[in-house]
């Protein structure tokens, strides 16, 4: 049997007006709304069963499911972007699909196999795509795909059965600024992840760990916090939903620094790309330690320019002015740099299909 012909398809008995979808698409924000249907897999006697497409619904499940104790949670962000010739690309899905089974390996949980988690995704695009925003703008579908433990029992191990569910939620920018640059808050009380942990799989509890000091940053007034190394508090790893470049100098002798993949951050996917279209544009890119002493010293002296932080939700988001307990400084004129601008162009350029797509990234599903 394919692994297509394994799902079943329930159609939503009332699905959302077009009326409605139009509003919703025209100013979507960020996971705010649902489309109509979602993915559900099963992960039961060592075997992925039940593969359904299923209106979008609330779980019914038992209180002593292991999820809810002991946190066997993983999950993923991927967008579907409207083309304009109105078909529908996703971005280096294999990427994505290929993390969770990282992500799925660090918590002893289930590996759903490469070509499920992109059939399932090519299902529900397949009944709801008309949820894919138009062509031409910021907007895209974001794909939310996600597994947890649903053993019942309070027995602390790896739970032996999982649910896999892939939800569709329309979305704009992920900050409320748009473009505007972050302003974000150095921690240096909380850290996110530690060396041996599981800051480099995207595990739901590594975000629930970091809510204290967001929640700090925002009653510092700043958009996200920035994540110190945890062992020395001294070299900047990452943003909340972001991954950080640096850059050094301007025009074509500009070169990009973004911190080393150190086991403790997420290697985002769009960074990794980043690396490559820089590095496609002549710039020179260094994975390396970077700590804040240099930010500092390195903006005070003109030698950063720019800054910014990238992820699928954001895409790239222009870094203006950084706080910490210490006092704050501004990256140059605190306005979005040029390189940053360039780089975010050539890579949404890609993914709505304006510009070439050298690497193989998109695909049609
Ligand atoms: N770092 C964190 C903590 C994130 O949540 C994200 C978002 O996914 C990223 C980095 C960027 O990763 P990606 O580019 O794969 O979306
Ligand atoms: C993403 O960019 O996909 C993220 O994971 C960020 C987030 C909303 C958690």
């Amino acid at each position: 049997m394919t692994v297509a012909a394994q799902f079943t398809r329930t159609p939503h008995p009332a699905p959302t007006s077009a009326e409605r979808r139009q509003e919703i698409l025209a100013a979507p924000g960020f996971g705010r709304f649902f489309s109509d249907h979602m993915v559900s897999i099963d992960y039961v006697g060592g075997e992925w069963v039940n593969a359904e497409v299923l209106p979008y619904s609330p779980l019914s499940m038992d209180p002593s499911t292991m999820v809810f104790h002991y946190g066997q949670a993983i999950f993923e962000g991927l967008k579907a972007y409207r083309q304009a010739d109105g078909s529908i690309a996703t971005f280096r899905v294999d990427a994505n699909a290929a993390r969770f089974q990282r992500s799925a390996k660090r918590m002893a949980m289930a590996q759903l196999p490469e070509e499920l988690f992109i059939e399932s995704i090519r299902q529900l695009l397949a009944v709801d795509g008309e949820w894919v925003p138009p062509a031409g703008g910021e907007e895209s579908l974001y794909l939310r795909p996600f597994m947890f433990a649903t053993e019942a029992g309070l027995g602390v191990k790896p739970a032996d059965g999982y649910k896999y569910l892939l939800l569709g939620s329309p979305a704009g920018a992920y900050f409320a600024g748009g473009l505007q640059p972050v302003r974000v808050w150095l921690s240096t009380e909380f850290v996110r992840a530690a060396p041996g942990g599981t800051g480099e799989a995207k595990v739901a509890g590594n975000y629930a760990a970091s809510l204290l000091a967001q929640q700090e940053a925002a009653a510092q007034g700043c958009d996200q916090v920035v994540w110190l190394d945890a062992c020395e508090r001294t070299y900047v790893e990452e943003m909340g939903t972001n991954n950080l470049f640096f850059v050094f100098g301007s025009g074509s002798d500009a070169r990009l620094v973004t911190p080393e993949l150190s086991g403790s951050l997420l290697p985002g996917i769009t960074r990794d790309s980043l690396i490559t279209l820089a590095a496609d544009s002549g710039y020179k890119v260094e994975e390396r330690k970077i700590s804040v002493a240099e930010w500092r010293t390195g903006v005070e002296s003109g030698a950063i320019t720019e800054v910014f932080g990238c992820g699928t939700a954001a895409v790239v988001i222009p870094v203006g002015t950084v706080q910490s307990a210490e006092g704050e400084f501004t990256i140059g004129d605190g306005q979005p740099g040029e390189v940053t601008m360039a780089l975010r162009e050539t890579l949404t350029g890609i993914q709505r299909g304006t510009f070439a797509d050298s690497h193989g990234w998109m695909r049609t599903l």
